[in-house]
């Protein structure tokens, strides 16, 4: 493909891009000539982030906090002055079954996944201009429901909600808003979860065999989606699910 400008100078304001698919959707924004601030809990991960890449400013905050959206847009405003992009990617998993959930863990997985986003995009939605777009990542829940994990899948469900939802409301402002759902990523997502290498590598081989084209994506083949659902190329694409899962949903 044709290599275009469309997002030089473009300020995005992405969450959880200190690791994994935020990391490389925040290194693709920046190459492709965006500026971008990530924000996540740990200084250390997006100070590494941002390491070699000017064009990435880290903010530390928990988008679980109340306070989090003013403090996060304050700072997206003092870095670029506008926002034109925002891409709500921080999330957290902790898998159990209905007997083991536990309503703190529960609450916490509905504060970042959830509530996070809402109150982040609705901080910021006073300053986005037409043409400015909301990315929300979310998942691939299998219809048929998730066994062990259906608090993280409800998160994932209700937020392509939002997504189609805010695409009719905000539609007349000339704001788009689209979710971009990972298939099975290669990313520290169960590590952060507490998961062992061992029950990692269980879970993945199982995936697997469901995976039509039998690998797991790399992060960046998930960046790519959502860096392009922003450019202005994209400008008829709203209210929708970009579904970048290897054929899971199909064949699966
Ligand atoms: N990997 C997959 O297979 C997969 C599949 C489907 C969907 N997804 C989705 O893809 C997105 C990115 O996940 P990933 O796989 O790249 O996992 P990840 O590496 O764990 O990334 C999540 C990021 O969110 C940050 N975060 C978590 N809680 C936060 C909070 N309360 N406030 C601010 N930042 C927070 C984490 O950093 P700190 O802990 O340092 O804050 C981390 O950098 C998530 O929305 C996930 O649900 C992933």
């Amino acid at each position: 493909m044709e290599e275009t400008h469309t997002l030089d100078g473009r300020a995005v304001l992405l969450t959880g891009g200190g690791t994994g698919i935020g990391r490389a959707t925040a290194r693709r924004f920046a190459a492709a000539g965006a500026d971008v601030l990530v924000v996540g809990r740990t200084a250390e991960r997006l100070a590494e982030a941002a390491e070699q890449h000017p064009r990435i400013r880290a903010f530390v905050a928990d988008v679980a906090a109340p306070d989090a959206p003013g403090s996060v847009v304050a700072a997206a405003l003092d870095a670029f002055g506008r926002i034109d992009a925002l891409v709500n990617n921080a999330a957290i998993t902790r898998p159990a079954p209905l007997g083991e959930i536990d309503r703190k863990v529960a609450e916490e997985q509905l504060a970042t996944n959830l509530l996070g986003p809402v109150f982040l995009t609705q901080r910021a939605l006073p300053h986005l201009e037409p043409g400015a777009t909301v990315v929300n990542v979310t998942s691939n829940p299998p219809y048929y429901g998730w066994p062990g994990n259906s608090v993280y899948g409800s998160t994932k469900v209700a937020l392509d909600f939002l997504t189609h939802t805010w695409a009719v409301e905000l539609a007349p402002r000339g704001i788009r808003v689209v979710s971009v759902a990972p298939g099975v990523t290669r990313t520290p997502v169960l590590h952060h979860a507490g998961f062992s290498d061992e029950r990692i590598a269980a879970a993945a081989d199982e995936l697997l065999a469901r995976i039509p084209l039998r690998r797991l994506a790399e992060p960046d083949e998930i960046a790519w989606w959502i860096v392009n659902a922003v450019r202005p190329e994209a400008g008829y694409l709203t209210g929708t699910v970009i579904r970048v899962d290897g054929g899971l949903g199909a064949g699966g």
